[in-house]
């Protein structure tokens, strides 16, 4: 009678103790996984648009600004994005309701306008031209002071 019991109870503490030890790399790799990712040095050397970008418009093109697939286009490695940083400034000024095409892929629904000046426009372009190992360069305000607000 002692023997099954006895091996019971070791079952018991060996797959406890193993869902314990499960439990702890789990939270171990959320751990690793965050440290992992670096901060990108964008948001450092454009800190007003790196704010602009997480508050207006990281719902669509998303923290890694690889945007949402046929429906948001991404701005990381965005051929569209790198051949017109005046359009690109347009484009979060104004919004945009034609149909664009960026790396193959075409996106129908309309963009509003994100931005009220020039200046922030200019700010947040600068930063995803530059974001996740983009390397596009920058845009300066004299470029775009003509562009008119449209609303
Ligand atoms: C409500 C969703 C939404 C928000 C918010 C949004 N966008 Fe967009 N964006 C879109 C869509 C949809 C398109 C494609 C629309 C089109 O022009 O036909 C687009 C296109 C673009 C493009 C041109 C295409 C490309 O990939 O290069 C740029 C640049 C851009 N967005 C930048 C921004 C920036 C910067 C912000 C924040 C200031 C922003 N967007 C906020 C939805 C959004």
């Amino acid at each position: 009678m002692k023997k099954p019991v006895l091996l019971l109870l070791m079952i018991a503490i060996i797959s406890g103790s193993s869902i314990a030890i499960f439990n702890a790399e789990a939270n171990n790799e959320t751990t690793v996984s965050a440290i992992n990712l670096p901060d990108d040095p964008a948001d450092a050397k454009f800190p007003k648009g790196a704010k602009i970008y997480k508050e207006k418009c990281v719902a669509c093109h998303q923290t890694t600004g690889l945007g949402v697939p046929n429906a948001f286009p991404p701005l990381k490695d965005a051929d569209y994005l790198f051949a017109d940083k005046k359009r690109a400034v347009r484009q979060v000024l104004n919004g945009n309701n034609t149909p664009i095409t960026v790396n193959g892929v075409t996106y129908t629904i309309p963009m509003p306008p994100q931005v009220d000046t020039h200046e922030d426009a200019v700010a947040v372009i600068n930063y995803v031209l530059n974001a996740w190992g983009n390397n596009g360069g920058t845009i300066k305000l004299d470029d775009v002071k003509d562009i008119e607000i449209i609303r």
